[in-house]
């Protein structure tokens, strides 16, 4: 079993005493680890907004969370679909209007494994689109709140970004002649991935010390992302694989992306998620992340051409 520099157990929700007064914005919470991650945030007294495509599935969501908490708890919606700039943009206004203060935005929504090739409204592959193009959008869009409030940006990933080609295709970033459902979507993890880095790159040059960018991933956790999009075969195979020790549950996959948000003193060049083996359970704490994350002249571009294709300069 590996250590952490949290202990033996790695870093759990134990560690944070009472998140009162605080505010955290978090994408994706009808399942999984951002379900998990917004429950936790709220039995610790935070004030919750989440960031829901669908809005059946949000008033579930905040229906359930009613139940289990109380109804006098502070959590609301806004409707945010990560496959349209406008939306993004939309609801990031609403953000705008009615948060005085962001301490943490989470940035956990995403698709995986879409076995046919397919795009978002404006016109990226959908896994690009979604899970990098969307989120950088967001992050741009929120980032002078989230300044004003020395708050983070905390980025989900996956070790996803450690398979593939391990760099970004530029010259076909719609994967039109390659298209593979894991190829692409570890492609879109490693774009969000790097994105972290650069962001630090750039907040230090821009002598920016109040803003921390953190990345993440949650190992292997018995969530629905692949049951959303992946295909039936891959579906099927998660779904052993699930009753296996090999998978955790959705809670303790969301410790990784609540530390990055809650936990003072974390060092923001490291990766950060379940430390077992193949870093797809066990205790949370610092993962080793490999060098063609943070190749530099990649980074460099794809910050470069995001900012383009989603029409946004980060006022940094
Ligand atoms: N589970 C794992 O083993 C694993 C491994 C590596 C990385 N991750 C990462 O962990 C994060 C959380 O995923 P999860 O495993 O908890 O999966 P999940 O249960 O499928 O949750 C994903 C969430 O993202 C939302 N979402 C999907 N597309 C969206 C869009 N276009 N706009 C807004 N929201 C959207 C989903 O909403 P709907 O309910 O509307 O679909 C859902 O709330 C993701 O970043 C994923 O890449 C997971």
């Amino acid at each position: 079993m590996s250590t952490t520099q949290f202990g033996k157990k790695g870093w759990t929700p134990d560690r944070i005493t009472t998140l009162k007064g605080k505010t955290f914005v978090i994408t994706g919470t009808t399942s999984g680890t951002g379900f998990e991650a917004a429950k936790i945030l709220l039995k610790k007294e935070a004030k919750v907004v989440m960031l829901n495509r669908n809005p059946t599935k949000a008033a579930d969501t905040l229906a359930t969370l009613k139940q289990e908490l109380g109804n006098a708890i502070p959590v609301t919606n806004i409707q945010m679909d990560l496959a349209s700039l406008a939306s993004v943009r939309k609801a990031a206004e609403e953000v705008l209007k009615t948060l005085p203060q962001i301490d943490a935005l989470m940035c956990n929504a995403a698709i995986a494994q879409v076995p046919k090739q397919t795009f978002t409204e404006d016109g990226f592959e959908s896994h690009l689109g979604v899970n990098h193009y969307g989120n950088f959008l967001l992050q741009a869009l929120l980032y002078p709140r989230i300044e004003e409030s020395n708050g983070r940006i905390v980025t989900v990933g996956s070790m996803g970004y450690n398979l593939g080609i391990k760099t970004i295709q530029f010259d076909d970033m719609n994967w039109d002649k390659n298209y593979s459902p894991n190829g692409v979507y570890s492609q879109s993890k490693l774009a969000q991935i790097m994105c972290v880095y650069e962001l630090q790159d750039r907040l230090k040059a821009a002598g920016k010390t109040g803003v921390k960018s953190y990345a993440c991933h949650p190992g292997a956790s018995s969530t629905s992302l692949i049951k959303t999009s992946g295909s039936l075969m891959t579906r099927f195979i998660w779904q052993i694989m699930k009753l296996t020790p090999m998978v955790q549950s959705a809670e303790k996959g969301a410790y990784p992306e609540l530390m990055c948000a809650t936990e003072p003193d974390l060092d923001q060049t490291a990766f950060y998620g379940p430390t077992g083996k193949n870093y797809w359970t066990g205790p949370v704490g610092e993962c080793k992340l490999e060098p063609h994350a943070k190749d530099k002249p990649v980074m460099k571009r794809l910050w470069e051409l995001s900012e383009n294709e989603t029409g946004v300069t980060w006022n940094l």
